[in-house]
């Protein structure tokens, strides 16, 4: 395992994800997956409220109920690395994600509450908003998110699902504010570009102005899910999401091929090292369901890309924009 840094202490270099582990995942599996990546030195996990009140008779807390049951039986929280998200949990009459209890200061309040309850601990390391509310004034959101920090309730808090403007507007205010401001940064990141088309509604992919942000700011830890696109990169079963096709996907997906098995590699484990590698790192948010798949993931850990191949892939991506640019259309 390789380690990164998250505000002032290490995390492994891959976060767990568990959206699926409580519900979809049944829990012997669920704590096999948990107890496998620790053994191979993972210490990251991704977890949040809402995971997953879109199955029947959820109300969005196995994911984190399950981690807590696990963190008991493990006695292993003090080398655990906890991060959740709250802000998107169905909170009223009407339509998903309209009716989400969104980032005002009561709704993060009430929502940390149930999460330090589920997981059974007093407070987590990092605590993202989930998807952007703009409907509460950004100086209410980060003023709720400094408060959990002063409060003891976590270490670092992020956001997930907001655009550049105002995640960068919202770090600003916290520095005029003298209040700590966000740490972390979970977006839609894959080697994929998605196409100049691309509506993922509330999903925020990871664009270049973010990134270029990110270059300079040490102090910002950036975080990717959706990695491996469900599996659409390995499964023919799987359909490669509407978003990522484009005139450039063939050759970025032929490069891809290429550079996996020069490097005896999966596709998968490219686009995790070519991530792990990125300036900025990106910390793979990793989504499985079996052992064999955390397996292939933390084996990319060790992966190294050279540079040639790093150049070959980002020109490869790149394509869709160099079109784009051409035709004068906006990415
Ligand atoms: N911030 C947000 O808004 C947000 C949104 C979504 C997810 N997340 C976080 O990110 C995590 C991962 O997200 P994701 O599940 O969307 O990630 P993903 O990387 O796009 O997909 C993961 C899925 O890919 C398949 N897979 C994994 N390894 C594979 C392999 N080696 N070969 C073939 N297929 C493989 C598995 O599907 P099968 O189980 O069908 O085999 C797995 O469930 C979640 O658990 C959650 O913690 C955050």
């Amino acid at each position: 395992m390789r380690y990164r840094t998250l505000g002032t202490r290490q995390v492994s270099a891959l976060c767990l994800g568990t959206l699926p582990l409580g519900s979809a995942v049944d829990e012997t599996t669920s704590f096999a997956l948990l107890d496998r990546f620790v053994e191979r030195g993972g210490t990251f996990v991704d977890t949040a409220n809402c995971y997953c009140f879109w199955r029947a008779g959820s109300d969005g807390g196995d994911s984190e109920r399950l981690l807590g049951r696990w963190l008991a039986a493990r006695g292993n929280r003090e080398e655990m690395v906890l991060a959740t998200k709250l802000g998107a949990l169905p909170a009223g009459a009407g339509a998903w994600p309209a009716n989400r209890e969104g980032l005002s200061a009561g709704a993060v309040r009430k929502a940390i509450g149930g999460s330090l309850q589920r997981l059974r601990t007093d407070r987590v390391e990092l605590v993202y908003g989930h998807v952007d509310d703009p409907s509460t004034a950004l100086e209410e959101t980060v003023a709720a998110f400094a408060g959990l920090i002063e409060d003891g309730l976590a270490e670092v808090v992020g956001m997930s699902n907001q655009g550049v403007e105002r995640f960068t507007r919202a770090r600003e205010l916290a520095r005029l504010m003298r209040v700590p401001g966000y740490g972390a940064l979970q977006q839609r990141h894959t080697y994929l570009r998605p196409g100049p088309e691309a509506d993922f509604d509330y999903q925020v992919a990871l664009d270049e102005p973010m990134l270029a942000y990110a270059r300079s700011r040490p102090d910002l830890t950036v975080l990717a899910y959706g990695a491996l696109l469900n599996g659409a990169y390995t499964e023919p079963a799987k359909a490669l999401p509407a978003e990522y096709q484009h005139s450039g996907t063939a050759h970025a997906l032929k490069v891809l091929a290429e550079v996996a098995a020069e490097a005896d590699a999966t596709p998968n484990q490219v686009v995790y090292a070519w991530m792990l590698g990125d300036s900025p790192a990106v910390v793979p948010v990793i989504g499985v369901s079996r052992i064999s798949q955390l397996d292939e993931a933390l084996d990319a850990v060790e992966l190294e890309l050279t540079a040639e191949q790093r150049a070959r892939l980002d020109t490869a991506r790149s394509e869709i924009r160099a079109e784009a640019e051409e035709t004068g259309e906006r990415l």
